[in-house]
């Protein structure tokens, strides 16, 4: 078994959460991407959902599926939300954002009623850290931004090399929204609410990649099985 398969069997499982007549968060990367494909076979053979994208890449993938879509300002609630994560702990907290997308995926979680997290095995973190926290922040005054998330991240405990995320060409990455990515190397983040309350006092960041109490469901494929975790419950469901 591969990563690709694992990412799929956690995708196909969090497809047996769909019910007909929901409204759904599309997420973002790799992973996520895996749950759209297989929801658009369903969409094919008659499924009725609608759904919002968390970004221009996932939307590109639903339209290309012909999976109804709609937005927030239409339907500002919605059932359920599937997405990836860079790194998923015990107690359901997250790292999110390497694909660039943490800001709407944010959004789309909080409004949903349930957001179910798919990942492989390598996910699975005791502590998060070991995947650079990306941190979305505006373009103007990025120097002075860095700098006091770099002096308030050292009071929560927190430090570490800061880049700004690149692109193509080596020109920053652009955002959806037109912001720019700090990635944080912090390493073990021991305290990722401490991090999280000092993150919200810097004007120029929008959003970190931490999702804390977001989460209400985990579901990680690994040559173990699938493991689900769901608040501090852990079941081996099925063993490959
Ligand atoms: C996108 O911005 C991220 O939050 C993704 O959900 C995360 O990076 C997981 O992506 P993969 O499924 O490709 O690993």
């Amino acid at each position: 078994m591969s990563t690709d398969d694992w990412k799929r069997q956690a995708a196909e499982q969090a497809l047996s959460y769909v019910e007909d007549g929901m409204k759904l968060g599309l997420g973002t990367g790799s992973t996520a991407a895996k749950f759209v494909e297989l929801l658009g076979a369903r969409v094919r053979s008659g499924l009725n959902v609608v759904c919002v994208p968390t970004s221009e890449a996932t939307r590109a993938q639903a339209e290309a599926l012909n999976i109804p879509l709609t937005t927030l300002d239409e339907t500002p609630a919605l059932d359920l939300t599937v997405d990836g994560a860079d790194e998923i702990d015990e107690e359901l907290r997250l790292i999110k954002g390497g694909g660039g997308a943490l800001l709407r995926e944010k959004i789309v979680a909080v409004a949903s009623d349930r957001l179910a997290i798919i990942a492989d095995h390598t996910k699975r973190v005791d502590v998060l850290g070991r995947f650079p926290l990306p941190i979305e922040v505006v373009p103007f005054g990025l120097a002075a931004t860095k700098r006091l998330i770099t002096k308030l991240a050292e009071d929560s405990g927190c430090d570490g090399e800061i880049k700004l995320r690149l692109g193509s060409a080596g020109k920053p990455f652009v955002t959806d929204n037109g912001n720019r990515i700090l990635d944080c190397a912090f390493g073990a983040i021991d305290d990722p609410e401490a991090l999280d309350d000092a993150l919200k006092l810097v004007p120029g960041v929008v959003e970190s990649g931490l999702f804390l109490g977001i989460a209400d469901i985990g579901i990680i494929a690994g040559p173990k099985g699938i493991e689900v975790l769901s608040g501090i419950e852990i079941d081996f469901e099925e063993e490959i």
